[in-house]
Formats: structure tokens, C-alpha cells, sequence
């Protein structure tokens, strides 16, 4: 049987796989130097999921800290590249977080609205510390005033997959982040 050649769909590579595992790796000494230097050696992290799983399975394997790990599911996006509204909590946490020095993982920040509502959610459960970490920023499409405090890379204004993002359920198995052929966005013709 041929094989599937998933590059095949991609326009252009934007971030190749050795420059994730390098930057990944970067980000945990960062992050794990910020919370030993507040004398914390345990903390929670909350997985936006799908989107965030591949890059926090390679990021907490670089944390040298205590990592509790839970997950929290959003819904924003329909099967095409534009939101449709405000984004829901469909799946929430079930770690009491109280007292926790939490940080929040997503893997791109684009609008600012699932990070800015994932973070007043996470607020009311009264962590002791909530900090946020995004693998991609799409600075240019911020329509809320939002910041990570960690982000992996600052990306053009394109519709990414791959390591861990998706069109329509498709491509998060890519190892690198590339943008979709234009032709293959809308519509999805599997749907
Ligand atoms: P925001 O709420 O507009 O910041 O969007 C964040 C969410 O939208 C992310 O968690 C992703 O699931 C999704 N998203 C935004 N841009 C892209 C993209 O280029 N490719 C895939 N998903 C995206
Ligand atoms: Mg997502």
C-alpha cells in the first residue's frame, strides 16, 4: 500500500521538528530556573487539549521540577480555520488547584479569547500562582490584550498545523508546524 505523505498538504514548513525539540528544550530551562528561583519545586500544569498534547508531552520531559498534569477542553473553533464564538469549557479540570502554582499550556495564542477565559476560569479555583506558556503567538491577530508568559515562537498570520494542531481533526500527528495548502482549508472535503 503507498503511504500517506502528510508534508505533501503543506505550502510551506514554518518551524521544523529540530527547531521545536531545540526551542522546547530552551523553554524548560527557562521555566524550570523561573519557579526554582521562587523556591518552587512543584507544580500543576493544565493541558488545553487537543491542541497542546504534543507539545506538553515534550515539554514537562524538560522541566526538572515537580509537574502534576491535568487537561481542560475548549471548544472555539467549527471544522474550518475562522472561530465561531466565545470559547466553552467542555471537559474542566478535576485537580483541586487551590493553593497550586498552575501554568496554563496552550499550543497557539491567537485572538487572546481561550487563553483570556481559560485564565479567569483557573482564577476563581484560587491557585497560588497562574502562569500561562503557548508554543506558537500570532501576535498580529490579537483582539484581546494578552500576553503568555512563556511562548515558543512569534508566527505570521497563517493557519498552522501539525505537532498537535489541526484542520478538521487532521494533521496533529505532522512532526513539524507548516501552513495547509490554501486549497485544502475550505471545505474540508473528509467532512
Ligand atoms: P484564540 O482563542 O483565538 O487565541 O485561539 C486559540 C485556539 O484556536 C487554539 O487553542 C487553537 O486550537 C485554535 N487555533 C488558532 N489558530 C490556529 C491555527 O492556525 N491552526 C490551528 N488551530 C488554531
Ligand atoms: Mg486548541
Amino acid at each position: 500500500m503507498t503511504q500517506i505523505s502528510l508534508m505533501d498538504d503543506l505550502a510551506e514548513v514554518l518551524v521544523s521538528g529540530e527547531a521545536l525539540a531545540q526551542r522546547i528544550a530552551e523553554l524548560g530551562e527557562t521555566i524550570t530556573s523561573y519557579y526554582m528561583d521562587q523556591g518552587i519545586e512543584e507544580i500543576v500544569l493544565v493541558a488545553v487539549t487537543n491542541g497542546s498534547i504534543v507539545f506538553v508531552a515534550d515539554l514537562m520531559r524538560q522541566l526538572k521540577l515537580h509537574a502534576k498534569l491535568d487537561c481542560i477542553r475548549v471548544s472555539s473553533y467549527r471544522d474550518d480555520t475562522t472561530p465561531v464564538s466565545e470559547p466553552e469549557i467542555i471537559d474542566n479540570i478535576r485537580m483541586n488547584i487551590a493553593g497550586e502554582h498552575v501554568l496554563l499550556i496552550d499550543d497557539i495564542l491567537d485572538t487572546g479569547s481561550t487563553l483570556q477565559k481559560l485564565v479567569s476560569v483557573l482564577k476563581r479555583m484560587k491557585p497560588a500562582t497562574l502562569r500561562t506558556c503557548v508554543l506558537l503567538d500570532k501576535e498580529g491577530r490579537r483582539t484581546k490584550t494578552y500576553q503568555a508568559s512563556y511562548s515558543g515562537f512569534t508566527i505570521p498570520e497563517a493557519f498552522v498545523v501539525g505537532y498537535g494542531l489541526d484542520f478538521a481533526e487532521r494533521y496533529r500527528n505532522l512532526p513539524c508546524i507548516g501552513v495547509l495548502r490554501p486549497e485544502l482549508q475550505n471545505p474540508p472535503e473528509w467532512c
